[in-house]
């Protein structure tokens, strides 16, 4: 479905019934990688993906998108959907969209599950990684960049044997545009270091990692998990950065879970 939200077009899921659970995507897919998610989770609640900006079908303005224009985005389509408070799951770059949600819009999160992501800033050397990137998305197309990434997004045992998680990781990239994947390195690379307004989160919270996931490791993400007051730490064996396609079950049952700890 399209709706238009801060005078863009953006696409969305509104599936299920009950406490509402919003999922946003990480870079370079799009709401296409929560599938697994909707048809699990739609039976015990209710469950809104989204495009992000210049992802999937959703426009892509210029940029930079910055993760709280992104954020913005999100309250924007929850308004539209009258929903006052939700749970938010954010995975990699939809972790650091939702960080900067729960730093402006605290008031409308009941819960706050961040899975591989980081909450830390970028290094300088990060920062110069990703502007090389968005330069190379822009110019060459989104192919030029995608190769290198599934390399790192997914663990090696299933790069070696999951033939078909690994052409849909793929697939899902390739939908998206170089201008879309450059706005948002672009944005990437001016979020704030979050450590510490996590550590003064006090809503529930559940930190999942990939134990193999190569870009935001277990040993970081326990790091700032052990300071927020009110979190867990669920590491999924067998998975690496994008642990709710390679491990879809076990991110599935955590996220129930962790549902109906909240209605409890
Ligand atoms: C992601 O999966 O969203 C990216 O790895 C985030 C990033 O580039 O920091």
């Amino acid at each position: 479905m399209k709706t238009s939200i801060n005078g863009i077009s953006v696409n969305y899921r509104d599936e299920g019934r009950g406490i509402p659970v919003i999922l946003i995507h990480a870079f370079p897919m799009n709401q296409a990688m929560w599938d697994d998610q909707v048809l699990a989770l739609a039976p015990i609640c209710r469950i809104i993906t989204m495009d992000l900006r210049g992802f999937g079908a959703s426009d892509i303005p210029l940029g930079p998108y910055w993760m709280a224009l992104m954020a913005s985005d999100v309250r924007g389509l929850m308004a539209r959907l009258g929903i006052e408070r939700a749970i938010l799951v954010g995975l990699s770059m939809g972790g650091y969209v939702a960080m900067s949600f729960y730093r402006n819009f605290s008031q409308a999160v009941s819960g706050l599950v961040l899975a591989d992501t980081r909450a830390a800033a970028d290094s300088a050397e990060g920062r110069e990684r990703r502007f090389a990137s968005a330069g190379k998305a822009e110019r060459d197309g989104v192919e030029s960049i995608v190769e290198e990434m599934v390399q790192v997004l997914l663990s090696q045992p299933t790069i070696n044997t999951r033939r078909d998680v690994v052409t849909r990781v793929r697939a899902i990239a390739l939908e998206n545009q170089g201008e879309g994947l450059a706005a948002a390195q672009r944005g990437m690379a001016d979020r704030p270091d979050s450590t510490e307004m996590l550590a003064g989160a006090d809503c529930p919270a559940l930190v999942i990692v990939g134990a193999d996931d190569r870009l935001s490791p277990p040993e970081e993400a326990r790091s700032w998990q052990e300071r927020m007051p009110n979190s867990r730490l669920a590491i999924i064996p067998g998975a690496g950065h994008l642990s709710n396609i390679e491990q879809p079950d076990h991110f599935n049952r955590l996220i129930a879970d962790f549902i109906s700890m909240l209605q409890s």
